[in-house]
């Protein structure tokens, strides 16, 4: 069963560990993501953007996907399914197929109208014990054709949001989704500690989670940030163990070409990346 991320996340604060979240594409990146949380006795949240649901082919499909797999595995860790950088529209239709958590991304509105969008969705997950995620200055990088600059959120507005009775709040601190260039300034420390003594206790998120050094993932950590987005990394796992499959010639193989054979490296890469991020955000063992 699908739960909300309000528990899993304010464990996590208080545990001083990060949970995951990994965004989903098609089944394997869900079977292999649900698979290694319960080997690894983890909490996750599986994140769909609008356009990687759209590709799934629809918001039920996905909800329809993943409460299958996760009663078929026989999938007992909290798992939180959750919409990624979702639209007004697109939190309002998550809500309704099923999903157990959504962020609303109103980082590009003006300030009034991001606090009067999250306040309507504050109340409609309220009422049905939906997670709810928002955002204060924009995420650097490129996501479904949205493209930020990296900002630095300001810490006054994180807090005229979070008052709003949301779960956890996304906040800029210079970081960027994608591969981080090579003359990347790194996270603002000074923004996120500057952030956290505003929220308080509200569960932070660091989007971007792909290529962030170790040591700033565990900074972070300490300074209040318990979920973390990966995206890019788990597709340029996927991506690296098909080509070499194919580069291999084993899709020229017998029956090689079987989509279950072809896809299965990308698969256990998949895996391997999620395993490692799960140690490494201290999430093992904590479901
Ligand atoms: P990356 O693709 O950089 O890992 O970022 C993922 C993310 O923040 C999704 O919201």
């Amino acid at each position: 069963m699908l739960v909300s991320a309000k528990e899993m996340l304010n464990k996590a604060r208080e545990g001083h560990y990060a949970v995951g979240q990994f965004n989903i594409n098609n089944l394997e990146w869900t079977k292999a993501i649900l698979l290694t949380a319960q080997e690894q006795n983890s909490p996750v949240i599986l994140g769909v953007s609008e356009g990687a649901g759209k590709y799934m082919g629809g918001y039920d499909a996905v909800v329809g996907m993943v409460n299958g797999l996760i009663k078929n595995l026989g999938i007992t860790v909290p798992v939180a399914l959750h919409l990624d950088h979702g639209s007004f529209e697109g939190a309002k239709a998550c809500i309704n197929a099923g999903f157990s958590s959504v962020m609303f991304d109103g980082s590009h509105y003006p300030i009034e109208e991001n606090i009067q969008k999250t306040t309507a969705l504050v109340n409609a997950c309220d009422v049905l014990g939906i997670s709810l995620e928002a955002e204060v200055g924009s995420i650097g990088g490129e996501e479904d054709g949205v493209v930020g600059a990296g900002e630095c959120a300001d810490p006054a507005e994180c807090k005229m949001i979070a008052d709003l009775g949301v779960t956890m709040l996304a906040a800029g601190i210079g970081n960027i989704h994608g591969k981080y260039p090579a003359n990347w300034a790194g996270l603002s420390f000074d923004t996120l500690a500057a952030v956290k003594e505003q929220v308080g206790d509200m569960p932070l998120v660091l989007h971007g989670g792909t290529g962030i050094p170790e040591d700033m993932i565990k900074k972070a950590i300490s300074l209040g940030v318990a979920k973390i987005n990966v995206n890019t990394e788990c597709q340029l796992a996927f991506a690296a163990a098909t080509r070499k499959y194919i580069e291999e010639g084993k899709d020229l193989q017998g029956k090689g070409f079987d989509p279950r054979k072809l896809l299965a490296p990308g698969f256990e890469a998949i895996k391997a990346t999620v395993k490692e991020k799960m140690e490494l955000f201290g999430s093992v063992g904590k479901a």
